[in-house]
């Protein structure tokens, strides 16, 4: 069945655990996050970006949903947009079937420069209107993602962390936190806390210096009934980085976001978890390996499977990991 993201995160709240949503852009990403999720009947949040949408269509998109949804009867799926630019973003995706939708106003439409308050308050507050006339839940994000560690990680506008935007630019301020939700009536508030997109997050294991979990505590502190999301939220394990390099790979050393650091987050009310380049790097890993392994081979299902079945096992182990395990 297909559910929104407010219904869902409002029962992950009451029974404190945290939801991945992982990130799809083809089949055997869909069958992978639901097979994880049947084996460990583990509700679900699918998310496709605005290169998601491109990439597949939006037609083979919903139609994919579709299926999965009747393929796998007991799991609710909550269908959601990452990071919509603007108002046609969110609407043409809830038309598409999407019961979701992150109106991502810390950027302006560019998805690069980022925006100021007022222009962020203004755009999600109307998003939010049109998405809950029609019952849809809204994400918005406050504060621009990257890394407070100078030189790691890729910013939302695409420059170094020594770029344009100060230490406290790449962290989301409690008070304005307040504020924006009470303007905008969000359902769910991605915050900044020095997570950057991609595998290039971190140059060494974070600490608190760079990893500012002391954040989301304070904002979950003045605002204990906001459901908040992490973005880059990876954790870019050691195991697929030396896979991946034992096949030819040559992926530099690189940390991500430490697991136990997540499941901190989620008992200071951090219910969304975004992971999408974990999954990349399972898949793409094992493209490399088959491809070593037998450099005859030319069937796509002799990669795909593999990749399939390695995405599999690493969603079932973050639902097992954020408690989702056992919701659906
Ligand atoms: O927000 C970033 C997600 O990993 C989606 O990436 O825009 O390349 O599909 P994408
Ligand atoms: P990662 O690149 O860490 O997987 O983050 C994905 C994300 O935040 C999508 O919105
Ligand atoms: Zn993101």
């Amino acid at each position: 069945a297909r559910i929104t993201l407010r219904q869902l995160l409002d029962h992950a709240a009451e029974h404190g655990y945290g939801v991945p949503a992982f990130n799809i852009n083809n089949m055997e990403q869909g069958i992978a996050i639901m097979e994880a999720a049947q084996a460990v009947d583990a509700p679900v949040i699918m998310q496709a970006s605005r290169g998601a949408r491109s990439y597949a269509g939006d037609i083979m998109l919903s139609r994919m949903i579709d299926a999965l949804t009747e393929m796998y009867p007991a799991i609710p799926i909550c269908m959601h947009q990452d990071h919509g630019n603007n108002e046609a973003t969110c609407l043409s995706a809830i038309q598409h079937g999407f019961t979701s939708v992150m109106m991502d106003g810390s950027l302006r439409e560019d998805a690069k420069t980022p925006a100021d308050y007022e222009y962020n308050v203004a755009i999600t507050r109307r998003v939010v209107d049109a998405a809950h006339w029609v019952g849809a839940s809204v994400e918005g994000e406050l504060g621009v993602l990257g890394s407070l560690e100078s030189g790691a990680g890729e910013q939302e506008d695409g420059h170094g962390a020594e770029g344009v935007l100060s230490h406290d630019q790449l962290l989301t301020d409690p008070d304005q936190a307040e504020d924006f939700v009470a303007r905008t009536k969000v359902d769910a508030l991605a915050i900044a806390m020095g997570t950057s997109h991609g595998a290039y997050k971190f140059s060494r294991q974070p600490d608190g210096d760079i990893l500012a979990m002391h954040v989301i505590e304070e904002i979950h502190r003045r605002l204990p009934n906001v459901h908040l999301v992490m973005h880059g939220s990876s954790s870019v394990p050691q195991a697929l980085q030396d896979l991946f390099n034992a096949s030819g790979g040559q992926m530099p050393q690189t940390w991500g976001v430490p697991v136990e650091e997540i499941v901190r987050g989620i008992r200071h009310g951090v219910r969304k978890v975004n992971i999408d380049t974990d999954c990349r790097l399972a898949m793409t890993a094992q493209f490399r390996k088959v491809g070593e392994g037998n450099k005859a081979e030319f069937d796509p299902r002799k990669f795909l499977k593999p990749a399939m079945d390695a995405m599999r096992d690493l969603c079932r182990e973050r639902f097992e990991q954020f408690g989702t395990a056992g919701h659906a």
